[in-house]
């Protein structure tokens, strides 16, 4: 059900002989005196003829310009399709512009099975850098559609990067990286972008167990009535409304030699109706995507496992649909999370931290040397940080720590507060704590009450960091650069860069 497809990437030195290849991808850079055509392989005469008629073609070089042209004669392709890499410092791009630029070219290749791409491309960084472009740009999602899609609507399955360092030793493990954060990447989107009716608790459950098989990783689902059971308390408040029961999911990864654990809780509201607080119809149906930090952080473990990275890495997959019924939570419940804390739930669409404290009392058990949680949790994060941002909250070391590995990855990501004046407005009057409190700031008052439920390991509270990623999960705007509409897979990218960086030692 998902399937990320398959994409080969290969190398070849800057000398292309003959690529069997359906399009030549070249790069222009947006100069001060106009377009720019760079790294071009074609012979010099065609490359200079192609660089004097960029502006008769409208070819500007800004990024998001994608344009294709007839290569003529005996060149490297049928056709060159010409990218915008935006404004250059000299003649190096920054590592995300050769991403975007290769993800927006992937992205209008469909139909091309074999892609030439002859970017700039010295480096083994800017190599990566195209090689993670045409990953993430390379998909589509066609799970629902009753025929199968046609030749001219499926994305690239080969492409072959022409880069200086072709030779280079280190080049076949940066591109298999590459090809296993796409596929984690691409299979983040499918889940995001499946019907709720189709990905509910019980076969998200099933679907994280079908992905782990071929790997090193354990998948253990505590039932409902396991979590009934066990005193899970915001899983099922949360789960009751609905005639799809929640599940809790635990995907392990612990490679013998680990150095450091990584525990990861992702937020997994199939659907988020609001509950009995319900939610306006207008845009209702996008909130199948609430389940975007689970599905995000349990393709994080697969990919870790996948490149065998000496670090520990567990995702806790916080399940559940947010229904109204005659049996849901009503405001005005008190509910008791998982190790007795009691919350008095006074807006039933305040849910995904319920689910959250769950699996964070749950993820502190292990002891864990660092916890991060995934969650498209507030509206207040879209507020704040705009569509493309994702906020990070918690433990100053962590926070930065997730920050710094964001810039890595290319995702945008921003270190707030959580200000210990919003602590007070989450008491209850009759409960340890309510669910919702100060509005302004209201993805910090929602940290706020994580926060309450990380655990200690000797008196000492565990590392943690909380990601909003309410607005970055789910581009409800065009595709741009590699990302597509809908699912765009946030925060994976992150994730790993971080496993990445615990497992060097930081
Ligand atoms: N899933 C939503 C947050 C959300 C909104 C994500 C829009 C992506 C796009 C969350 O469960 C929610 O409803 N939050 C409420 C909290 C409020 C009741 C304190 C919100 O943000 O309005
Ligand atoms: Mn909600
Ligand atoms: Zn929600």
């Amino acid at each position: 059900m998902i399937n990320p497809g398959e994409l080969k990437l290969t190398a070849v030195s800057l000398d292309i002989k003959r690529v069997a290849a359906g399009a030549l991808v070249l790069g222009v850079a947006r100069g001060t005196d106009g377009p720019r055509l760079l790294a071009s392989p074609l012979p010099a005469a065609a490359t200079a003829a192609l660089q004097a008629s960029l502006s008769v073609l409208g070819v500007g070089g800004a990024a998001d310009e994608v344009r294709r042209v007839p290569a003529g004669a005996g060149h490297l392709a049928d056709v060159i399709v010409l990218t915008g890499l935006g404004k250059v410092e000299g003649d190096a791009p920054t590592s995300e512009a050769l991403r975007r630029a290769a993800g927006a070219a992937t992205r209008a290749l469909s139909g091309v099975p074999t892609v030439l791409f002859a970017l700039p491309a010295e480096t083994l960084e800017q190599a990566a850098a195209v090689a993670e472009g045409i990953s993430f740009g390379a998909y589509a999602f066609a799970t629902h559609r009753s025929e199968s899609p046609r030749a001219s609507a499926l994305p690239p399955t080969a492409a072959v990067l022409a880069t200086a360092a072709a030779a280079d030793p280190a080049l076949p493990a940066v591109l298999k990286r590459a090809a296993v954060l796409g596929r984690a990447v691409r299979a983040t989107r499918d889940l995001v972008n499946l019907a709720p009716n189709v990905l509910y608790p019980e076969s998200f459950a099933q679907l994280a167990k079908d992905a782990a098989k071929s790997l090193p990783v354990k998948v253990t689902v505590l039932d409902d009535k396991r979590l009934e059971k066990d005193g899970y308390g915001g899983l099922i408040g949360v789960g009751r409304g609905s005639a799809r029961l929640p599940r809790l999911v635990k995907v392990e990864y612990s490679p013998a030699k680990a150095a450091k654990h990584l525990a990861l809780v992702g937020k997994g509201i199939t659907f988020d109706t609001g509950g009995i607080s319900i939610k306006p119809a207008g845009s209702m149906h996008e909130m199948k995507s609430d389940m975007a930090g689970a599905a995000a952080v349990l393709q994080t473990v697969l990919a870790i496992a996948e490149l065998g990275l000496p670090v520990k890495a567990t995702a806790w997959l916080c399940l559940a649909e947010n229904m109204p019924s005659g049996t849901a939570t009503r405001p005005g419940d008190v509910i008791s999370i998982y190790g007795g804390k009691t919350v008095e739930v006074l807006n039933t669409d305040a849910e995904g931290r319920l689910v959250m404290a769950d699996g964070l009392v749950a993820a502190s058990a292990d002891a864990p040397d660092a916890l991060i949680d995934v969650a498209t949790l507030t509206g207040a994060q879209m507020v704040a940080l705009g569509t493309r941002t994702a906020g990070v909250m918690g433990d100053t070391t962590l926070r930065n720590a997730v920050v710094d590995a964001a810039d890595r990855a290319g995702e945008f990501a921003w270190a707030m507060p959580i200000p210990e004046e919003l602590r007070a407005s989450i008491d209850s009057q009759v409960a340890d704590l309510a669910n919702i409190g100060e509005r302004h700031g209201g993805m910090m008052t929602a940290a706020a009450f994580l926060a309450e439920f990380v655990g200690e390991v000797d008196g000492v509270k565990i590392p943690w960091a909380h990601v909003d990623i309410a607005g970055p999960a789910f581009n409800t705007g065009s595709a741009y650069g590699y990302t597509p509409k809908n699912g765009t897979g946030f925060s994976v990218r992150t994730l790993v860069a971080l496993a990445e960086a615990m497992a060097a030692g930081n």
